[in-house]
């Protein structure tokens, strides 16, 4: 893939400082989701990210949804919605973590991830880690493997990729 697309649909990204608390910048990837050329520029940009043998995506709500929904597709992959507090009737687990900006938790859907099962986890953004660490605790407890971790956008000075620990982290742009 040209660097210089990927590039240009990254440069879409915008920055609001102060969002949504002061001391935060925030990363808007709303008109990178909006631009036709530069999502799908990004779709299979992460595409080529997904590991050997991966048989399945999870994707970390909200932006992730977006992101996973659609590489599964270029992919030919499968999502699991790893979802926030009250939106699952049945659920396989759940963890608490701390974000950059307070605290959350996340939930696994009960019957869905098969133990064994090699999953690629998907976002937006990689900040501090711990959300995405807290997916991966709720697909490892469900007795899968974590293959491989994809973000559009790791944010290096927060610590997330040492949070993650020795898991294979792949960023298309790190700032
Ligand atoms: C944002 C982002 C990542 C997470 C990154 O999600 O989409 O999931 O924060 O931060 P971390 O690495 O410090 O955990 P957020 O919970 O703000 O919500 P949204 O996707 O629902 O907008």
């Amino acid at each position: 893939m040209a660097l210089d697309k990927v590039d240009a649909a990254l440069g879409l990204i915008t920055e609001i400082d102060g969002f949504p608390e002061p001391g935060v910048r925030f990363r808007d990837l709303s008109p990178l989701f909006a631009d036709a050329a530069g999502f799908s520029t990004v779709v299979d940009a992460l595409a080529s990210t997904i590991e050997p043998e991966v048989g399945l995506l999870a994707a970390v709500e909200a932006r992730g949804f977006v992101l996973a929904a659609a590489v599964g597709y270029a992919a030919g992959l499968g999502v699991v919605l790893v979802r926030k507090p009250g939106k699952l009737p049945a659920v396989a687990g759940r963890v608490d973590y701390e974000l950059e900006y307070g605290t959350a938790s996340l939930e696994l859907p009960a019957g869905v991830v098969a133990p064994g099962q090699r999953i690629q986890v998907v976002d937006d953004v990689l900040a501090t880690g711990g959300t995405v660490k807290a997916a991966c605790a709720l697909l490892e407890k469900a007795g899968a493997a974590v293959a491989g971790v994809s973000v559009v956008l790791e944010l290096a000075g927060l610590g997330g990729r040492a949070t993650l620990g020795d898991r294979v982290v792949r960023a298309l742009s790190t700032v």
